[in-house]
């Protein structure tokens, strides 16, 4: 299967190069998509090395004939957006597509399957303005939420938010 993981800006972005080798480990072909905010927290050359493809970070700039966006969303038989910021959740709630990896959520075809892992701070996570950002994502027949969870996250809180561990989101999705 081909799973395209779009990365987000947020602490939890060190804990999806696990991810991706859990989803190697099951003989399934991985490309990854990051936003800038995420290349701040982990290099896309990590990423690179783990999936064995070179990391897209950018909408703009690649000298292939492809149209990249349209690619990748063609190509992909599972998108997988991990961890999920409180600010792309709202961007694809909304129809924001200003980077790659909005970009690229909008052109996923209605018939393959998106899991989104949200990670977050307590009070962004319980912002009635995410929760309706998620009410509005359902509009999305093939969309999942993989809850985060209780913990004490980066910040110190001690409260839902952290995302999900690897081991169970590389479950969920094959579930
Ligand atoms: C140290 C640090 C940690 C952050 N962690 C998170 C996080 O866990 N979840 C989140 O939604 N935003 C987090 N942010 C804020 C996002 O990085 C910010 O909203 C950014 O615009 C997200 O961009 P993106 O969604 O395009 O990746 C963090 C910011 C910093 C500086």
């Amino acid at each position: 299967m081909n799973v395209l993981l779009v990365v987000t800006g947020g602490i939890a972005v060190y804990k999806s190069c696990e991810v991706v080798g859990r989803i190697k480990a099951k003989g399934h072909d991985v490309r990854v998509v990051m936003t800038r905010g995420a290349t701040q927290f982990v290099a896309p050359l990590t990423f690179s090395a783990l999936s064995g493809h070179p990391t897209q970070t950018e909408m703009f700039g690649s000298e292939k004939s492809d149209i990249e966006h349209i690619e990748l969303a063609k190509w992909a038989d599972l998108v997988l957006v991990a961890p999920a910021t409180y600010n792309f959740i709202g961007k694809m709630a909304n129809g924001i597509a200003d980077d790659l990896a909005t970009t690229v959520l909008a052109a996923i075809p209605a018939e393959t399957p998106i899991f989104i892992a949200p990670a977050m701070n307590t009070k962004m996570w319980e912002n009635p303005i995410l929760q309706r950002n998620l009410e509005s994502l359902k509009i999305l027949p093939n969309l999942k939420v993989i809850m985060p969870r209780h913990a004490i996250l980066a910040c110190g809180d001690r409260g839902i938010g952290a995302m999900e561990k690897p081991k169970e989101i590389v479950k969920a999705i094959f579930s």
